[in-house]
């Protein structure tokens, strides 16, 4: 009796087996040509934009930035070079930031007709017209104290990142820009009102159809260090938390981004990238808005730093946070892995 007991369980157990699980979801991932099938986002090179740092004046300039393993600060030669790599990688674009010989109180080399990124600008668009050149548009790295805008102090003798005067600098840097063949305006400063001020100084001076691509939510963050270090534009004292966002919201990030699309921002940024995927989801479904991210300095150097070491795949890993980037969202991603992830996704087949 024990024993046909015991049998009988047996032959369940085999006849539950024989039914298995409702859904195996293994079916579709059992081999790479199963995977290929179904896979849901795949990064392409014109997705990516390549940030670059412009030296002024010294063409054949380079000099590599110690926090940012294979990022150089370069003069017009390194740029040259690079903009022909993008245009080959087939990039989305580049975008310049600039350092330039000079710095003051009121940033003026930002808006100086002959500046570091009006002279760059003009010189990649008539080697290389057909490659998107996306300027970033704020004043920090033109500041002598590293600070986005005008700083002044206020009645309570506290130092103040004076908002109007600011835009107004700004408005005269994006014109600049314009002129010299920008062909993607990036305020990145995050003073109000200043989408919709650079929008009417770029319709009136004869701009109408240049794009603003804003960085709408971007938080004061920890991981700009690096990309401080290759600009030169760590603030000599205090810190951006006047006008960069909160880390801990979510629903003001919506705010903004509402406001900057009604002001005319035509593509709205995120940043960083792989601590605001959840917000880069939230923009993206809200707003269905072409939606960027910044993978910054910070995230590019923690791969780089960690892969250096062998305690992770770099390569396995860049592909990791773009693909995730963009599965959030962000079609469009500036990244300073942009031109080895193209690499990859040509060599690989991806
Ligand atoms: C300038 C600017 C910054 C970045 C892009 N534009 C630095 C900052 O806000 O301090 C950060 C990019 C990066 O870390 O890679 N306002
Ligand atoms: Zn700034």
């Amino acid at each position: 009796m024990a024993h046909s007991h015991h049998h009988h369980d047996h032959d369940l157990e085999i006849e539950e087996l024989a039914i298995g699980p409702s859904s195996r979801t293994r079916r579709t991932r059992m081999t790479e040509r199963h995977r290929r099938l179904v896979r849901e986002t795949t990064l392409q090179p014109s997705n990516l934009i390549l940030p670059l740092f412009v030296v002024e004046d010294k063409p054949s300039f380079r000099k590599s930035i110690d926090s940012m393993p294979g990022v150089e600060q370069l003069g017009i030669d390194g740029i040259l070079r690079n903009s022909e790599a993008a245009l080959e990688a087939r990039l989305g674009g580049i975008i310049l930031f600039g350092i330039p010989e000079n710095k003051d109180e009121y940033g003026s080399e930002a808006y100086n007709d002959q500046g570091v990124i009006q002279n760059a600008v003009r010189q990649i668009k008539k080697r290389f017209p057909e490659l998107l050149v996306a300027t970033d548009v704020c004043l920090c790295e033109y500041t002598e104290h590293g600070h986005c805008g005008v700083v002044e102090r206020n009645r309570n003798g506290e130092i103040e990142i004076v908002n109007d005067k600011t835009v107004e600098l700004l408005v005269r840097e994006a014109v600049s820009h314009a002129e010299a063949g920008s062909d993607l305006i990036s305020p990145s400063d995050m003073m109000d009102g200043r989408i919709g001020a650079i929008r009417d100084a770029l319709d009136q001076s004869g701009f109408s159809t240049l794009p603003i691509m804003s960085y709408s939510a971007k938080y004061a963050s920890g991981l700009y260090g690096p990309f401080r270090d290759a600009a030169g534009s760590t603030p000599s004292f205090g810190d951006r938390r006047s006008h960069q966002m909160d880390v801990a919201n979510s629903d003001e990030a919506l705010r903004v981004v509402q406001r900057d699309i009604e002001e005319g921002a035509d593509i709205v940024m995120v940043k960083p990238a792989i601590s605001s995927l959840d917000i880069i989801r939230r923009i993206r479904e809200q707003f269905a808005m072409p939606t960027a991210a910044y993978q910054v300095s910070g995230e590019y150097s923690m791969i780089k730093a960690a892969g250096r070491n062998d305690w992770i795949d770099e390569e396995r890993v860049m592909l990791e946070s773009l693909t995730s980037i963009k599965r959030a969202g962000a079609s469009i991603i500036l990244t300073y892995f942009a031109l080895q992830a193209a690499d990859v996704i040509r060599s690989r087949d991806l």
